[in-house]
């Protein structure tokens, strides 16, 4: 347990937007919930999908992900339950599960597959997908696996638990650091009545997704299975929210690249030209 040091925030952000997910199905044949749709790569940037899943039913998800390509982006996905096994073409291995992370780097290519290994109890989590700069789309890919305990956490004086996947928050560093997008991915676990403040910096497009309770923003309640876009407040140093039950929830935040997005399926890049050799490239077996 690392230690905080609690921010004063001048002003909070406001919620701008509640935006419910789009049921839908992916992979082989795995329910989930697409949170973070195309529509709005644009509002979010650098950040291109959020897919929720969550499940105690075994035909939402035993298919898993079988073999595909990415190029062009990073995914972070991030486990509160279950156990997935990660395996790529460059040959590693890795078991995904119960408050863990993985984040891939996809950069030129790789093809990967992601099975889950349990064929009852619940499987909950979130995959998020992160741009990449047109500088470093190309980069040689690569991922790290985080276990539960290697995601430092802190609890406030007001009992509220937060894990920092990404970036920092009160003083604590998180596992991952990236640079250009600058990531911040908190998993904030408030109890009943309590209040959380975090810094967000101002060049950066956030979100919350709550996935237990509800809390508030100003006057705005945001219900589980909603994400809250944040405004962009000129002047708004971080974000101040509450909850009157037990509450949990992300907050993901990121600095816009202001590039154009291109996105053909698992590919997303600058332009039409470099999807065409994205395609050409995966069927030609030129992937890692
Ligand atoms: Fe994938």
């Amino acid at each position: 347990m690392k230690t905080a040091t609690q921010t004063t925030l001048h002003q909070s952000r406001n919620i701008e937007r509640i935006v419910q997910g789009v049921a839908t199905s992916d992979g082989a044949g795995v329910s989930l919930t697409r949170v973070l749709t195309g529509k709005l790569q644009r509002r979010l940037d650098p950040f291109l999908m959020l897919d929720a899943f969550g499940s105690d039913d075994p035909d939402d998800y035993i298919a898993g992900f079988p073999d595909h390509p990415h190029r062009g982006f990073e995914t972070i996905t991030y486990m509160l339950a279950g156990r997935m096994r990660h395996r790529d073409s460059a040959g590693h291995e890795g078991l995904l599960q119960n408050g863990g992370m993985q984040w891939m780097v996809a950069g030129s290519g790789a093809v990967h597959s992601e099975i889950p290994e349990q064929e009852e109890g619940v499987m909950e989590g979130f995959q998020l997908w992160l741009n990449l700069p047109a500088k470093n789309k190309m980069d040689k890919p690569w991922y790290k696996d985080f276990s539960s305990e290697k995601i430092p956490e802190y609890t406030t004086a007001g009992n509220v638990t937060v894990r920092v996947i990404a970036g920092s928050s009160n003083g604590v560093a998180g596992a991952m650091t990236r640079e250009t997008t600058e990531p911040l991915y908190l998993d904030i676990h408030l109890p009943a009545g309590a209040i959380f403040s975090t810094a967000i910096p101002q060049t950066h497009n956030a979100f919350i997704y709550v996935y237990r309770g509800a809390v508030q923003v100003g006057d705005m309640p945001v219900e589980a299975q909603r994400m809250g876009i944040l405004s962009n407040t000129p002047g708004a140093d971080g974000l101040t929210l509450s909850a009157s039950e037990d509450a949990r929830l992300i907050l993901v935040a990121g600095k816009p690249l202001n590039e154009p997005i291109v996105q053909y399926g698992p590919f997303v890049m600058n332009t039409q030209e470099e999807i065409h050799l994205a395609l050409d490239d995966f069927r030609n077996g030129h992937f890692a």
